[in-house]
């Protein structure tokens, strides 16, 4: 392997414990690998050059009489390793008492029970000195029109919403919080399903500044959307606080593939948003993985997987740096008139009375094809690598 796809920490690469610690259980059967020690996790990510991990409550710390022990020998590897922990999020749908979600579910006692498990997990999240805490609503949905009232759910959820923002603000806390949209699964429709959902939810709450979103490649696969596109209007709304990359073939069960399987068109278009390539506007917190090692695989295999996450992306970033340096393609942009996007339809100072009373000759106009197709076959051929 060359060294120039080496992951290094200034790469900001971070990894779910639960990615890495998947036993592999999925509906049809049961592990096919044994626990991941967050000991190990920690010092295997870090070999592999990662920066960060992320976990939920429940991958790290039992609700027992451990918990410290367990937390003790985790900081310790965290110090030995120099990783961090960017993110944590809660577990409101493993336990049977969420079957019908956390903080929409129907039941009050549950939705008040989540909410304490939430709050604990902040302060957890907050002391290890994450600053992105992440809501996915796995289970917040119906699999039928009239066991959920969606407007009063979605009140339930802003309410949540408005009262973790007030935790974090009252305690200090420099967190903000990424909701993690998907359309199903488990739930058979799930509420925030999209980018475009949680975007809008967010304006409703009653301090949206200290919320955005963490959008995931596969979630808006399933919805039959166009990652690169969602992730381009949450960063121009000033909203991708966090990213989960993994991959994924079109509409169909989540299958949570290593980063750069399934869709690989759409990765190489991921990454060029990412990195800011046309827009200006970059991504700049950590490249998070949230993919499951196939089931397939030995549990030493589990590592090169998540190497192949990271070596994956820094092969596509290199890919669209040399599309976007290629001076054809720096052509092929002009003569499909991208760069006149960029300029507002009216002119500074400009009158709509002025803009009417010029003369639009759309058959003229129409004359003027765009040579889209010539400027996505370099960028094809950038990602075959004959260019
Ligand atoms: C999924 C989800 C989850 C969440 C994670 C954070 O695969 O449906 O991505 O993995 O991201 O549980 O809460
Ligand atoms: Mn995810
Ligand atoms: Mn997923």
């Amino acid at each position: 392997m060359s060294e120039r796809f080496t992951p290094t920490k200034d790469d900001k690469f971070s990894f779910g414990l639960w990615t890495v610690g998947w036993q592999g259980v999925d509906v049809f059967g049961g592990a096919v690998r044994e626990p991941v020690d967050p000991v190990e996790a920690v010092h295997r990510l870090a070999e592999l050059g990662a920066a960060a991990v992320t976990f939920h409550d429940d991958d790290l710390v039992p609700d027992d009489a451990t918990r410290q022990a367990t937390l003790d020998r985790f900081t310790a590897a965290l110090a030995e390793t120099g990783l961090g922990v960017e993110m944590a999020t809660t577990n409101l749908f493993g336990h049977a008492v969420f079957k019908d979600g956390g903080l929409t579910a129907n039941d009050r006692e549950v939705r008040r029970y989540a909410l304490a498990k939430v709050l604990r997990n902040i302060d957890l999240a907050a002391e290890l000195g994450a600053k992105t805490y992440v809501l996915w609503g796995g289970r917040e949905g119906a699999e039928s029109g009239a066991s959920k009232d969606v407007s009063a759910a979605l009140d339930r959820y802003k309410e949540s919403m408005d009262l973790l923002c007030g935790y974090v603000r009252d305690k200090g806390y420099d967190i903000r919080f990424a909701l993690e949209p998907k359309p199903n699964e488990p739930r058979g429709d799930i509420l925030l399903p999209t980018i475009g959902h949680a975007l809008a939810f967010i304006n409703d709450l009653e301090e949206p500044d200290r919320v955005g979103l963490n959008p995931e490649v596969g979630h808006e696969e399933m919805a039959g959307l166009n990652y690169a596109q969602g992730i381009a209007q949450a960063l121009w709304h000033g909203k991708l606080f966090h990213i989960d990359l993994n991959g994924q073939h079109g509409p169909r069960y989540d299958q949570d593939l290593r980063f750069g399987a399934g869709n690989l068109r759409g990765a190489f278009w991921t990454v060029d948003v990412l990195e800011g390539a046309g827009t200006g506007r970059r991504y700049d917190s950590y490249v998070h993985f949230d993919y499951k090692p196939a089931r397939t695989e030995d549990p030493e295999d589990v590592w090169g997987t998540a190497a192949a996450c990271m070596r994956n992306y820094l092969i596509l970033r290199e890919k669209v740096r040399a599309f976007r340096a290629d001076p054809e393609v720096v052509e092929a942009l002009a003569a499909a008139r991208v760069d006149q996007l960029a300029l507002p339809t009216l002119g500074e100072g400009e009158s709509l009375d002025a803009l009417r009373a010029e003369r639009h000759d759309p058959d003229e106009l129409a004359k003027r094809g765009m040579h889209f197709e010539h400027l996505d076959q370099l960028a094809m051929e950038h990602l075959f690598g004959v260019r």
